[in-house]
């Protein structure tokens, strides 16, 4: 089969001929059609889990993946051949993931049916950036009329998270440059502001001169997030996706959160899921690219909400 690996850390990914994976007991084996891009495969490929997990290698590429089920190991019984679904596919030993025609995944794994509806395209672009949005939604516990400000609104992550603040009842500020404001409004943002165009601390300072609730920063390094955080209001909230968080610092301010590390499974993909089938929810795909052209787009920059392989 046809999949993107890389044959060791910092590698240039690359597409090559791999052995179909087989089943094993309490396993399926998902025939892919969708597989969707994240800033994590590029760190995975660099070898951020290097020391914490075993690697298989030439490691396959790919957490997040949306195809029909082709086989069935012995003990399965929530799948059946032929069922659409979706996933995270990433496992120990890493290097079997979903940037491949096929992938094998225990069905007890973070793996959902894909309800009638939602295209499996739309699907593979849900798990980790909407799970891990949904995570900072539920940690924080937004409450309507808060303030909640998102640096990083415009890519994957900040795309699902704009419209669940939204959906919470937050008056929502998304940090964005001037050709995609009107995306941001349009998922749910009550105010845009152009990061490029001034710094974001004076920008919302001077429009909410009292401060914020919640600061949800997915790309600013510690010391550009220590400076927003000064736009919190005492018992707010402050979330880093890049472990950028002080979190020292920030309960001696009173404050909460921290550095989320995102662990939401099978209930709150399957949740996103249903928010999607019932039009709540949109799933933003930037690009649908053929798996062939996968190698260009991991790791690349300038992401508008989300990039899918196409398997
Ligand atoms: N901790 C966890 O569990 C977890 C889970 C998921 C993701 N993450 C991490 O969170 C980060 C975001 O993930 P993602 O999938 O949303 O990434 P993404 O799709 O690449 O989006 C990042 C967005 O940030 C914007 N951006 C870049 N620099 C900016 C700045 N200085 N100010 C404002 N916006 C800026 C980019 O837009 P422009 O092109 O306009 O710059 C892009 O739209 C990644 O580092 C990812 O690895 C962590």
């Amino acid at each position: 089969m046809r999949a993107i690996v890389v044959r060791k850390f910092g590698a240039t990914p690359e597409l090559i001929d791999m052995p179909v994976p087989e089943v094993g007991p309490g396993t399926v084996r998902v025939q892919l059609e969708a597989a969707g891009v994240n800033p994590f495969d590029a760190k995975l490929a660099d070898g951020i889990l290097d020391g914490k997990l075993p690697h298989d290698f030439p490691m396959i590429l790919g957490v997040d993946g949306a195809g029909t089920i082709a086989s069935v190991g012995p003990g399965v019984n929530r799948f059946a051949v032929g069922d659409r679904v979706v996933g995270k596919f990433l496992g120990s030993p890493v290097g079997h993931g979903s940037f491949a025609e096929f992938a094998v995944i225990p069905e007890n794994g973070t793996l959902v049916h894909i309800p009638e509806g939602v295209p499996t395209v739309t699907a593979a672009a849900l798990p980790i950036a909407g799970i891990t949005a949904q995570d900072l939604v539920d940690a924080t516990g937004i409450e309507p009329g808060q303030t909640v400000l998102i640096v990083g609104a415009t890519g994957g992550v900040g795309s699902f998270l704009v419209q669940l603040a939204n959906i919470a009842g937050a008056h929502v500020i998304a940090t964005a440059r001037g050709t995609v404001a009107d995306q941001m409004t349009r998922l749910g943002a009550a105010e845009t502001v152009d990061y490029t165009s001034g710094p974001i601390r004076e920008q919302v300072a001077a429009a909410h001169p009292d401060g914020i609730d919640v600061l949800f920063d997915l790309v600013s390094p510690p010391e550009v997030l220590a400076e927003l955080t000064g736009l919190v209001r005492d018992g707010g909230t402050v979330y880093s996706t890049i472990l950028a968080a002080d979190e020292a610092a920030l309960q001696a301010r009173g404050l909460r959160g921290g550095n989320i590390e995102s662990k939401g499974g099978a209930s709150e993909l399957a949740r996103l899921l249903d928010r999607v089938a019932e039009g709540d929810v949109v799933v933003p795909i930037d690009a649908t690219v053929p798996l062939a052209d996968g190698p260009a787009v991991i790791g690349a920059p300038g992401a508008r909400g989300k990039t899918v392989l196409a398997i």
